[in-house]
């Protein structure tokens, strides 16, 4: 069985990523630090705690499992933490992935599946976010993925290092079979902060600025369902396989939902009340990301299937309520 090397396997697209792998008949070797990551999500294959700055253990994983690939998750990624302490994105992020890329290369597995973000393209108003779109970050947490997608691209003329980097907009949702879903510590996302207002783990839901140029005044974003995100990293994966060129892929529907579109979503399918409170903006967040793509669709063949509002919230109320991982 090939297998392939799944950095912040622990987390939470990784761990759906290992599920989606294994069911294709992969082996997905985790390599996750455990700092954002739980142990009790790996459940598809082997596990190896390592951290991404540390060079000698990446070289012995390599050794052992002999990966025929990368699928790099493994980074920090909240947009507001990183306004505060961009120092912390810059090196784990950009230096962890730079160690990363130099491990890969030494043991000669050139094929590497990037975890970007929408959040490179920052705040372009008017202007349709297709790959071809300028990217100009606004906050930390974007430059650091920037810089991590001219290192890769750097590494394949250098090196010829292989590389399908997808730009994910808002992931959110959950594995409809409960084995894996969405949680983080803390926790700082729309959804799962929303459910958890919902049945009371939290006093309310705060909605950060409802002065943005939306048509609600909140902000607007992309949101796109982890299971169908995760197949398209494995039709990344056989892009390679193929000896396909380097290529650029936007994740996401093309349809923004603004965060009160979201909360009476999720009141429709809970069919509970959402207590909220507004407060300012958050710092670092854009008015509005929405992929104006179909590349993913008409080269890879990706075709989300689970991608809508009310199935998202549904996938990911019923993990919320299964108790998993609750604290
Ligand atoms: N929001 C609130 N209240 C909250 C949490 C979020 O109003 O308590 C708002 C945010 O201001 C934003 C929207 O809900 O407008 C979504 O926020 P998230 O924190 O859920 O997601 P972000 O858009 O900030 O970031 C996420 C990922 C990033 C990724 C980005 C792309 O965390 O990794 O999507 O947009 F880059």
């Amino acid at each position: 069985m090939t297998t392939i090397l799944v950095t912040g396997g622990a987390g939470y697209i990784g761990s759906h990523a290992c599920k989606v792998l294994k069911q294709a008949g992969y082996t997905p070797v985790t390599y996750d630090n455990l700092v954002t990551g739980w142990q009790d999500a790996v459940k598809f294959g082997p596990f190896e705690q390592g951290d991404l700055s540390d060079a000698d253990r990446l070289d012995a994983v390599f050794a052992k499992h002999k990966p025929a690939a990368i699928m790099h998750f493994a980074a920090l990624s909240q947009v507001g933490d990183s306004m505060k302490d961009p120092g912390t994105y810059w090196r784990n992020n950009v230096l962890g992935s730079l160690t990363l890329i130099e491990a890969a290369i030494r043991a000669n597995c050139l094929d590497f599946v990037f975890s970007s973000t929408c959040a490179t393209y920052g705040e372009q108003d008017g202007v349709v976010l297709d790959e071809t779109a300028m990217q100009a970050p606004i906050n930390a947490y974007g430059a650091s993925k920037r810089a991590i997608e001219d290192m890769l691209n750097n590494f394949g003329a250098s090196h010829g290092l292989r590389s399908v980097i997808f730009r994910y907009f808002n992931v959110a949702g959950a594995d409809p079979e409960g084995e894996v879903g969405e949680f983080h510590r803390p926790e700082t996302h729309l959804i799962p902060l929303m459910l958890d207002a919902i049945d009371g783990k939290r006093p309310a839901l705060t909605i950060f600025g409802t002065d943005y140029d939306t048509p609600d005044g909140t902000c607007i974003r992309d949101y796109v369902h982890v299971m169908d995100l995760v197949e398209a990293h494995l039709l990344g994966v056989k892009w390679l396989e193929q000896g396909k060129p380097n290529r650029v892929f936007n994740l996401g529907t093309g349809t923004g939902f603004s965060v009160r579109q979201v909360v009476a979503s999720s009141a429709n399918v809970t069919n509970r009340d959402v207590p909220m409170t507004e407060g300012p903006r958050r710092p670092g967040d854009a008015t509005a990301l929405v992929s104006g793509s179909n590349r993913a669709a008409n080269e890879l063949g990706w075709s989300p299937s689970r991608s809508t509002m009310p199935q998202m919230i549904a996938d990911a109320w019923r993990w919320h309520q299964s108790g998993h991982y609750d604290q």
